[in-house]
């Protein structure tokens, strides 16, 4: 049947994807055989990342002064069309969009946020963005924008990559299976989903769940960093490819990413497998349990006890 052979070669291309191997929509795979070599010894996992949190972790107070948010008008959103404009998919090398870090999009913010200002400045983050028009996923077949969920004043955010269905349908990131996932993990380290920060690099959702395109990843991160800069985590976790390529700004496979810390807006980064690819391959569990402990180690977390 048509339609399962092509959600076999559509989940064969997110696995390749997941490990870092780029532009299989336009020029082939190159690089194939050297990303597919990545594996290394797992280590153990807890129980499908599923224990129960135990430590509680306080937000960090910071310390005045308080910079005012600018608001900026909302304008009205145009009609609506059913089909997404097409995306010029021929690019030259020159013509694609070379990913720019985080931080050399804009200064780092020279003041910090007052914990008791960051809602109302997500807020109007949130009203800048309004019903957004400003890229081709705004006409195609968005529901809703997906801001964020979870803590202001998080000491940890994760970003991921975009709304699936689920996401698009309630307005939250991470909560279909992918989400699940995310929360079992966030409660093996000891946390619970309200204190984090949940973001992705886009906020409206790609048709078919496709990698978003340079120039919507683009266009869209303006708000993803001005949310980090209010948020002021200490450390980001990037879930996947896309959300370590926007955030740092650079091309390269996980396996060359994972293991080490990068550097975001201020934040320390560690850059692990998304949760749909440990849907998909499970094995890797334990390499992304791995990356998740030496998080851990940064901020003074102890693991949910086992059971
Ligand atoms: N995958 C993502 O990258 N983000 C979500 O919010 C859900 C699934």
């Amino acid at each position: 049947m048509a339609g399962e052979a092509e959600q076999q070669l559509r989940a064969y291309v997110d696995y390749l994807r997941d490990l870092g191997v780029y532009d299989l929509y336009r020029r082939g795979a190159p690089g194939l055989e050297a990303d597919l070599g990545l594996t290394s010894e797992a280590a153990e996992p807890p129980p499908e990342m599923s224990a129960a949190p135990r430590v509680a972790v306080s937000s960090v107070e910071i310390s005045q002064p308080v910079a005012t948010p600018v608001t900026r008008s909302v304008s009205a959103r145009p009609q609506a069309i059913d089909v997404a404009p097409p995306i010029k998919k021929d690019f030259s090398e020159s013509e694609i969009p070379k990913p720019i870090s985080f931080d050399n999009l804009t200064p780092l913010p020279e003041v910090r946020f007052a914990a008791a200002h960051k809602p109302a400045a997500l807020n109007a983050i949130r009203e800048d963005i309004g019903d957004c028009t400003r890229c081709p996923l705004a006409y195609a077949g968005r529901r809703k924008i997906v801001f964020a969920d979870g803590d202001p004043s998080a000491r940890l955010m994760f970003v991921g990559e975009g709304p699936g269905a689920d996401e698009d349908a309630q307005g939250l990131p991470f909560v279909g299976k992918a989400g699940q996932l995310l929360n079992n993990m966030i409660g093996a380290m000891g946390l619970k989903r309200e204190q984090v920060y949940i973001a992705n690099i886009v906020k409206c959702r790609p048709p078919a769940n496709r990698v978003p395109e340079p120039v919507e990843a683009n266009t869209c991160s303006q708000f993803l960093l001005r949310q980090i800069d209010v948020v002021q985590p200490q450390v980001i976790v990037a879930l996947g490819s896309t959300a370590a390529t926007y955030l740092l700004g650079v091309k390269q496979s996980l396996a060359g990413l994972r293991g080490k810390w990068h550097s975001c807006r201020g934040a320390k980064v560690a850059v692990t497998y998304h949760p749909a690819f440990l849907l998909r391959d499970p094995r890797q569990k334990g390499e992304a349990w791995k990356d998740l402990q030496m998080v851990m180690k940064e901020l003074g977390l102890k693991a949910a006890a086992k059971g």
